[in-house]
C-alpha cells in the first residue's frame, strides 16, 4: 500500500456532511491478541455481514473559538447524546490524527444508528469504527477518490485503528485480516478481500441467537489483553495460521463438511482460552451450550451442515446455506427461539461491505 500523506486540510469546503453505512462481521477464524499499534497476534478471516450495520453522517465544520479539548465533537447515538462514547472515539482520534491532523482543527457532529438493538450483545464496534473511518477518509480525500481502491485500503488501516475487526468491515463476502504464509496480499495493517470465495459462501445465512442482551463481562480490549503471556499462546498463534490456510482453501473449494469442522472449533477454541486465562472468564451461558448440543444433534440427524460460531459473549451465530434456509429457520423457530433472551434473533446473511449513503 502506498504510504500515507497526513490530510492538513480537509478536502471539502466547510462545512460539509458524508454519511456512510457499514456492516458487522462475524470471524471464522478469530483475531485474539494484538500489540501496539493495533496489530494482531494471528491472522483472522470473516464473512461480513448485511443487515447488522451501523449507519453514521458526519459533519464536519469551523471549531468554536470557545472549545476547549483537543478534539470538538459530539456524538450522537439513534438522536440522543451519548458522552459516555467520547472517550472511546477520543482514542481513535488520537491514533488517527498524525493522517488526519485537520481532526485538531475542525468541529464534528458525529451521528450514528444501529440497525440492530444496541443491547443485544452484538459486537458495534467493527460497524461502529469502520461507518466513521470512512465518513473522516471521505472528508481528507473527497468524493472524487471513492473511485480509487486505495481509499478502501487506507480506510481499512484507520478503521482497524479504531478497532481491530473493523478493517474486515469494508469489503464483503471474506475478508482476510493479518499476515500469513501462502497469501501474500494479506497484511497485519488493513483487511484483504479474498477473490477466491466459493458461490455457496456469497449468500450464507447467519441466525444471531441472542441468548444475553447484557453487557459483555470482558471487553474486547481486557481480552486481547489475555493472551499476553497466556500459557497457549504460541500454540494458538500457530494454529491461527493452520486454520487460515485451511479455511481460505475450505472456502475456495466450498467444502461444507470442513467449514463446519474449523468453524466450530475456532469458535470454542476463542472460548477456551478465555476460560484458561488469568483471571478467567466463562461468557457462555448454559443456553448457549443448549445451543450447541442441539445444533450438533440436529446436523446429526439430518445432515443439514448446520453449524454454529461465537464471539467473545453468549450468543450464538447459526450459520447455514441458502438453500435450506427455510427448513432450517422453521427448526430454529420451533427449537431454537425458546433459548434466546425475549425470543429474539437476528436473521443476516453474507453481505459486499460498506457503502456511502447519498443524499
Ligand atoms: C472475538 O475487534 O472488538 O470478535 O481491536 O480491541 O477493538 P479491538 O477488538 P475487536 O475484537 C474482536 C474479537 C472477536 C474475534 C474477531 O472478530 O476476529
Amino acid at each position: 500500500m502506498k504510504e500515507f500523506s497526513p490530510i492538513t486540510q480537509p478536502h471539502l469546503s466547510i462545512p460539509h456532511q458524508v454519511a456512510w453505512q457499514s456492516p458487522s462481521n462475524i470471524a471464522l477464524v478469530k483475531y485474539w491478541g494484538k500489540y501496539d499499534p493495533q496489530l494482531p497476534a494471528n491472522p483472522s478471516v470473516s464473512l461480513t455481514l448485511n443487515q447488522c450495520r451501523t449507519n453514521t453522517s458526519v459533519w464536519c465544520g469551523p471549531r468554536p473559538s470557545a472549545a476547549t479539548g483537543t478534539y470538538s465533537f459530539e456524538f450522537l447515538l439513534s438522536g440522543t447524546p451519548k458522552p459516555d462514547f467520547h472517550p472511546k472515539i477520543e482514542g481513535f482520534f488520537h491514533r488517527i490524527s498524525s493522517y488526519l491532523p485537520f481532526l485538531t482543527q475542525v468541529h464534528l457532529r458525529i451521528e450514528s444508528e444501529n440497525t440492530f438493538p444496541h443491547s443485544s450483545g452484538i459486537a458495534s464496534s467493527a460497524s461502529a469504527m469502520s461507518a466513521l473511518a470512512l465518513c473522516l477518509w471521505q472528508i481528507a480525500r473527497g468524493a472524487e477518490a471513492l473511485s480509487d481502491p486505495e481509499f478502501y485500503r487506507q480506510a481499512s488501516y484507520l478503521a482497524r485503528l479504531g478497532s481491530g475487526s473493523a478493517c474486515r468491515s469494508i469489503w464483503g463476502p471474506v475478508v482476510v485480516w493479518g499476515e500469513t504464509p501462502g497469501i501474500p496480499q494479506a497484511s497485519q495493517e488493513f483487511g484483504w478481500a479474498s477473490d477466491r470465495v466459493h458461490p455457496v459462501f456469497a449468500d450464507y445465512q447467519d441466525t444471531i441467537l441472542l441468548i444475553d442482551q447484557g453487557q459483555k463481562s470482558v471487553s474486547s480490549t481486557v481480552g486481547h489483553q489475555l493472551m499476553v503471556g497466556h500459557p497457549f499462546a504460541e500454540a494458538r498463534f500457530k494454529q491461527a495460521h493452520d486454520h487460515l490456510g485451511q479455511m481460505m482453501e475450505v472456502l475456495a473449494q466450498g467444502d461444507l463438511d470442513r467449514f463446519i469442522d474449523l468453524v466450530e472449533r475456532e469458535a470454542l477454541t476463542l472460548h477456551a482460552l478465555m476460560m484458561a486465562s488469568n483471571p478467567s472468564f466463562v461468557l457462555m451461558k448454559p443456553a448457549t451450550l443448549a445451543v450447541i448440543e442441539k445444533i450438533r444433534a440436529y446436523r446429526k440427524a439430518t445432515q443439514n451442515p448446520v453449524c454454529f460460531t461465537l464471539d467473545a459473549g453468549a450468543n450464538v451465530h447459526v450459520l447455514y446455506p441458502k438453500s435450506i434456509s427455510k427448513t432450517v429457520l422453521q427448526w430454529i423457530q420451533d427449537e431454537l427461539v425458546v433459548y434466546c433472551e425475549k425470543e429474539s434473533y437476528i436473521c443476516d446473511t453474507v453481505g459486499s461491505g460498506s457503502s456511502p449513503i447519498n443524499g
